[in-house]
């Protein structure tokens, strides 16, 4: 398994501090559960537990998650992880006060749905957030999907969202540094989105 292979280094290859658009909003997540999708080694179910938040993980790399387990244990907090594929994985119904997905880069015939469940899965008044590299990533190299196909656009958040209000929806260039694998500048889109 690839990630398994990627995060078999000894090193946090994100880094151990939290995505910078998460750490920047974080006062726009509702306290209460909330649902990392996609979350690697752990850096941001840390970072919300640290902050008071109830927080399930859920990632395919085993050994991602293996990482996210001793950070937290370091970090003295409770995380519930979930090893699953997100394209089985139940969010189930009216659940979380916040999801929050970041760089999670899974093919179109599994995002599409999954941004479906989020809808589903958010209570009345949750927030998803959210962010992505776009196809314009590909020609900066500096981390990311290798195909655009599984990068997402503004344009596609708002198709694959529907039943969310946008609060925030912006394409933009920035310096990403965000451990070894996310080096430097970067094409993103960045999104949160509230089930009204
Ligand atoms: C670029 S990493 C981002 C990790 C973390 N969100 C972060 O920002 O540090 C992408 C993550 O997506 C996970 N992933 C990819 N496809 C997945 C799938 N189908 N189901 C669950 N996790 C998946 C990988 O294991 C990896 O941890």
């Amino acid at each position: 398994m690839i990630w398994d292979e990627r995060y078999s280094e000894s090193h946090y290859i994100y880094g151990t501090s939290p995505n910078d658009f998460l750490k920047e909003h974080l006062s726009e997540l509702p306290k209460g559960k909330v649902l990392c999708l996609a979350d690697g080694e752990g850096r941001n179910s840390v970072f919300l537990a640290e902050n008071g938040f109830e927080v399930t993980a859920v990632d395919s790399s085993s050994v991602g998650l293996e990482k996210g387990k001793k950070l937290a244990q370091e970090r003295g907090v409770v995380i519930n992880h979930i090893h699953a594929d997100l394209a089985e994985y139940d969010l189930g119904l009216d659940q979380w006060d916040a999801i929050v997905s970041i760089f999670c880069h899974v093919p179109p015939p599994i995002r599409g749905p999954l941004h479906q469940h989020i809808v589903k899965a958010l209570k009345k008044g949750g927030v998803l957030l959210l962010e992505a590299y776009t196809p314009e990533q590909l020609k900066f190299g500096t981390g990311g999907p290798p195909d655009p196909a599984l990068t997402m656009s503004a344009t596609l958040l708002k198709q694959e969202l529907t039943g969310l209000t946008i609060k925030h929806l912006e394409e933009l260039e920035r310096d990403v540094v965000e451990g070894t694998h996310h080096t430097g500048r970067g094409a993103v889109v960045q999104c949160i989105a509230c089930k009204d």
